[in-house]
């Protein structure tokens, strides 16, 4: 079978609803189904998704499963109480307000996040009975944030895209959520992970270092196994679609209705779902405004408001629909006229061909939401105006706003703003409107959804290549037994272990970094054999590395090469240091121990240490950026150097590092297997003093001059053992 894309969201382009014992098959509103629904008919592609219905009997569910299947579509039904607690509950009462940034509206209840996490599962389910290795599975929106993590579990080497449709709010919204931690787990289970804006992107970069302590650069972050990739593609149109749709037969018969009805007025348009994000109240209310202030457009200019049923048993949805009834009922009764109606309200959706002849005459289009992920409605609007006559009135809150920036674009919340922008926009010369709009369409016309489905398939590719090309480093399988055969085969062997990172995974408990027995044993048995020479190469000081280590044969390397002890012999230091620049340096040290809560100065023989591990992580990175660059300054004529550890500075003297302190090794003895192994920027020194022949391999997966890779203290230990385990 060929390779096929799934997409997975939770409702499918069609919404089935039941009249009498007839099933409806109806086309599904809102911009994910929307824009999606134009490209994913091909080959074996298929969409998994809720139909809309709840509770069927058996062989309801296989009809509708198979006429789904003849249009490329595969069920995931959901109970009564599903659609309660997971979709009503806590996508469209948690997490929707909480993201659009309604946090009074937003709910905290823990039987809802346990749906939640029980239909994600289901969705897991369903897509693993269709997927098979090799297709691409494509998850979409704020319901199913667990579903890639889920994925993952059951298959490590699948690649996965994430979509979110709506806004990812700033860390200061997103930690209030008492299941923050899950979310993020759960979208990391992808390989791509994408938003429609940078400022989305930038938000949930920030909430996974501040939350999940996973830093990234240039989009990437590196987890301890896998890289994952974070970009913005704002999502597209389909342009064709629209422009064709206008001269159509039916778009044309439309028109020519609306023509009749609304011959001498000018038409304001307003759609969207019912929804408190999108400001229809905040809309009527300066259409209210505009009316009193500019009163010689009463009876010239009416608003056509459509308002899409949608999510009605949650309260506040409910509550929208009778405040904008009320506000309606008032603007109507105050000012309509025999022969005009400043609001032609309709509450409900609209068919293809109706919304295009609207878009296609109103001479400007009304789209203030308070906030939106995307909103394809304005795009729509542009896209359909074949004469490029029309006007724009767009919020910047709107992700659309970022790419449409030839509107005329208002905050929502300023109704003056948004009263001078029905104005302007009512007395815009048509050369200005064709100027604006062909711009826009330019835009819109390249940057289409074809073409946004084809730039994520593309990212999600390069990650993948990334992986590939990571896994080839890594220390595994035939890599591994290269390694192995060498090291059997040698009969002088020089191992360098770092400590912290390597032979220990990172803890903020003391007592969980000392040496546990398996790695006391482990040790042991690699020193017994008369062809290795063992050494400890770390930054801890001197008379830890004593304590935790001392009893075996192996040698020590201490403060990142300030103190040496080889068998047999004492502790030396490769030289006496001046000790004179640490009055100095402390005193900028205790600054920044009092800027930053958390911090803390570690005074070593040889060195002083700025410790940040229980800072708050980007506030500690950003204080560190600082320190470097002042510190850096003031030691330009000094023997120091500055080293950067996890979550460390040390400032020290230039004659002493990792690698200078291991050469003396190498120096002294032949060896035909040498073998260093760290995990942070101090032992990139040991990597760089070693021959070429030499195995270094880098702990993790970020940057190094190692030339191998392993994932994890864990696999450190495999690869140790195998090591041992080898005559
Ligand atoms: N739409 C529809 N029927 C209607 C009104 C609107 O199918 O009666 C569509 C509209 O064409 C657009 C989508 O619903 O593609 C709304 O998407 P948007 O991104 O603007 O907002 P969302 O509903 O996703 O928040
Ligand atoms: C937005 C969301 C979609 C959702 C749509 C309609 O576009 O991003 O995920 O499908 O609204 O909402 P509904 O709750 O009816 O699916």
């Amino acid at each position: 079978m060929s390779q096929k894309i799934i997409i997975v969201s939770n409702r499918l382009p069609v919404t089935i609803q039941q009249s009498e014992d007839k099933f409806n098959f109806m086309p599904s509103a809102g911009g994910l189904a929307t824009g999606l629904g134009s490209i994913y008919r091909k080959g074996d592609n298929l969409w998994i998704g809720w139909p809309g219905l709840y509770d069927l009997t058996e062989s309801d569910e296989q009809y509708i499963g198979d006429e789904l299947k003849k249009d490329y579509m595969a069920p995931v039904y959901l109970s009564k109480q599903d659609i309660q607690d997971y979709y009503e509950g806590f996508s469209n009462r948690t997490i929707w307000p909480l993201f659009h940034y309604f946090t009074e509206y937003t709910k905290y209840i823990p039987e809802l996040w346990d749906a939640y996490v029980r239909v994600n599962q289901k969705f897991c389910d369903t897509i693993l009975q269709h997927a098979s290795d090799g297709d691409i599975l494509w998850i979409h929106d704020y319901q199913l944030l667990l579903v890639p993590m889920m994925l993952r579990e059951k298959l490590p080497n699948a690649t996965i895209g994430f979509f979110q449709h709506i806004p990812f709010p700033s860390y200061e919204i997103f930690r209030l959520l008492p299941w923050r931690e899950k979310i993020l787990e759960g979208m990391l289970g992808a390989d791509l992970i994408g938003f429609h804006t940078y400022d989305d992107m930038r938000h949930f970069l920030s909430s996974v270092s501040r939350i999940l302590g996973h830093g990234s650069t240039m989009g990437q972050i590196r987890l301890n196994n896998r890289i994952v990739g974070v970009d913005s593609f704002p999502m597209g149109i389909d342009y064709e679609k629209f422009t064709k749709a206008t001269h159509s037969p039916e778009t044309i018969d439309k028109l020519k209705k609306y023509f009749q009805i609304l011959s001498n007025q000018k038409v304001v348009l307003s759609i969207d779902r019912l929804d408190y994000t999108k400001g229809i109240k905040q809309r009527l209310e300066a259409f209210d405004m505009f009316l009193e202030k500019y009163p010689q457009y009463l009876g010239k200019v009416s608003i056509i408001l459509i308002v899409v049923p949608s999510r009605v048993k949650v309260d506040q949805y409910n509550q929208l629909k009778n405040e904008i009834d009320t506000i309606v009922g008032r603007l109507n009764g105050k000012y309509s006229r025999m022969d005009w109606n400043p609001i032609h309200y309709f509450y409900r959706s609209f068919s293809f061909h109706a919304l295009s002849a609207l878009y296609s005459s109103a001479e400007v289009a009304l789209i203030t939401p308070l906030r939106d992920g995307m909103n394809l409605v304005c795009k729509e609007y542009i896209a359909s105006k074949l004469d490029k006559r029309g006007v724009l009135i767009l919020s910047e809150m709107a992700g659309a706003a970022k790419e449409l920036s030839e509107a005329i674009l208002i905050n929502p919340n300023d109704s003056d703003q948004l009263v001078e922008a029905m104005h302007q926009a009512l007395e815009m010369p048509e050369e200005e409107q064709i100027a604006r709009n062909e711009e826009m369409q330019n835009k819109l016309k390249r940057y289409n959804i074809h073409r946004w489905v084809e730039v994520f398939m593309q990212q999600l590719d390069k990650v993948k290549e990334l992986q590939v090309g990571l896994n080839l480093k890594l220390v595994t399988g035939k890599t591994l037994d290269k390694i192995v055969k060498h090291y059997s085969e040698a009969e002088s062997r020089l191992i360098l272990l770092d400590y912290d990172g390597t032979l220990k995974p990172f803890a903020s408990n003391p007592k969980a970094v000392k040496p546990d027995e398996e790695l006391i044993n482990l040790l042991t048995k690699l020193t017994e054999d008369p062809k290795n020479r063992v050494v400890i190469i770390s930054g801890r000081d001197k008379s830890t590395l004593e304590e935790w280590v001392g009893h075996l044969k192996i040698d020590l390397i201490a403060e990142h090469g300030v103190w040496l002890k080889k068998l047999g012999a004492g502790w030396s230091t490769i030289e006496l240091l001046d000790q004179g620049w640490k009055e100095k340096i402390r005193s900028i040290l205790d600054l920044y121990v009092d800027r930053t809560p958390g911090s803390f100065i570690e005074d070593k023989d040889y060195s002083l240490v700025w410790h940040y591990r229980k800072a708050d992580t980007d506030f500690g990175e950003l204080r560190a950026r600082e320190l470097l660059s002042n510190i850096n300054y003031l030691i330009a004529n000094m023997d120091l150097q500055t080293m950067e550890g996890n979550k460390v500075i040390e400032i020290k003297s230039r004659a002493v590092n990792k690698g200078k302190a291991a050469s003396k090794w190498l120096n002294e003895g032949k060896y035909d297997f040498v073998f260093a192994i760290g995990d942070d920027v101090t032992d990139e020194d040991t990597f760089a003093a070693m021959p070429d022949t030499a195995y270094t391999v880098k702990v993790g997966l970020t940057a190094t001059v190692a030339n191998y890779n392993v994932k994890s203290p864990e696999e450190v230990r495999e690869v140790l053992n195998t090591f041992a385990d080898t005559k």
